[in-house]
């Protein structure tokens, strides 16, 4: 396979929030890693200030699969946008849950909160017992991807128009004009829209309407394929896409101590959690027809980070991560979220002895193509 690169840009970093309870990893092993407010705020902190662009927040209702309790996420991205400078939170939102035009106004107003700062992911839920339990209609695979579809046509329109006019399967809109509008940020239409889902129905709304794909943990292989698939689908809508790429990483002094640390976090894995989700998740999955839906060929290790970021083999000394973090870019990549075992520290870690090699490489690759 040969492969042209898709862009020249300096790679962004996002990390994961630890806003709900148990880590990155469904493992027993330790964790210096805490989900309350002092600790994120202290960590969103040190994300701006070691080269970290943006900062995910995840978004579940109820107690899952080692995940007791959570802080609400777009509550929780708004307190750290106020806490930060420069960082941009992206908040998760789930269509189902949210009317667009109550969702557009609150983060429009964190936007002005912010400077500019807010953005979100809209996710299309995989867990049943949350919208069920709350006496929500579960809506059937590719419905949930129509109904997001139409969610986020509807919030950009929001933000962007004075007369939004639209009538679809999910939501209507009679000449809504959302005042104030989002701040106006030069080459940003509006705030973000990222997005994530395996399935070809998340591809396919990925390449008509979000602004960035979110993709699951995968191998170099794995993400051209997705690559392909929903900058395809972006191009025939006449549009681009930006990618974001899930990795774990375990940047220790030597690969021998860094593989040693997966291997205790598999072997330290709470079985029962990781089994309970994995069948959960393979449930909302195998209602695709073409079996291609997230989490559908995940191994048991593979689970133990939910959302597949062992395969992304961001493991070693600092050198090989960073080889990695070029080899994906070569192949589209314009960002990785990552998430860790001790966030703080490791953050810091990555800030000082990971990114300035990234950067010296990219230098060198810009040399090369100049
Ligand atoms: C980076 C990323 C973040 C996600 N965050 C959340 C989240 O916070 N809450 C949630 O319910 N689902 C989350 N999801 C799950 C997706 O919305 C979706 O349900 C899942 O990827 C399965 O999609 P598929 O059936 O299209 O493969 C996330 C997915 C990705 C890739």
């Amino acid at each position: 396979m040969t492969h042209t690169p898709p862009h020249t840009d300096p790679l962004k970093f996002a990390y994961w929030v630890p806003n709900v309870s148990g880590g990155l990893v469904v493992s027993k092993i330790e964790q210096r890693t805490d989900w309350g407010y002092e600790y994120n705020k202290v960590l969103a902190q040190l994300a701006e200030n070691n080269g970290f662009d943006y900062a995910l927040t995840q978004v579940r209702y109820m107690a899952s699969y080692g995940a007791d309790h959570q802080h609400e996420s777009t509550s929780f991205s708004l307190a750290l946008l106020l806490a930060t400078e420069r960082l941009k939170v992206i908040a998760a939102v789930h269509p189902g849950m949210w009317q667009p035009g109550v969702l557009a106004k609150y983060i429009a107003t964190a936007d002005h909160l912010s400077g500019g700062r807010a953005a979100i992911n809209v996710v299309s839920g995989w867990f049943k017992d949350e919208f069920t339990k709350m006496g929500e209609p579960w809506l059937e695979h590719g419905e949930r991807y129509r109904r997001t579809e139409e969610f986020i046509r509807y919030v950009r329109e929001i933000w962007t128009s004075e007369h939004a006019e639209l009538s679809g399967d999910f939501y209507r809109l009679h000449d809504f004009d959302l005042k104030p509008k989002p701040v106006e940020v030069e080459g940003r239409p509006h705030p973000e829209i990222f997005f994530g889902g395996n399935s070809t129905d998340a591809r396919g709304v990925a390449g008509r309407v979000t602004d960035w794909y979110f993709s699951n943990g995968k191998d170099l292989d794995g993400f051209s394929e997705q690559y392909a698939d929903v900058s395809g689908e972006a191009a025939r809508h006449d549009r681009t896409v930006k990618f974001g790429l899930n990795g774990f990483m375990i940047a220790r002094d030597s690969e021998k101590e860094a593989r040693e640390t997966l291997r205790e976090i598999v072997a330290k894995a709470d079985t029962e959690a990781v089994e309970g989700f994995g069948d959960a998740v393979k449930q909302a999955g195998q209602s695709t027809s073409d079996k291609k839906g997230m989490w559908q060929d995940s191994s048991f290790e593979d689970l133990v980070q939910y959302n597949d970021g062992f395969r992304t083999n961001l493991i070693g000394r600092p050198e090989q991560i960073a080889e990695r973090m070029i080899d994906f870019k070569k192949r589209g990549v314009n960002l990785f979220l990552l998430g860790y075992l001790h966030f703080q520290e490791e953050v810091e870690h990555f800030g000082k002895h990971v990114l300035p090699i990234v950067r010296e490489m990219e230098a060198e690759e810009a040399e090369r193509a100049a």
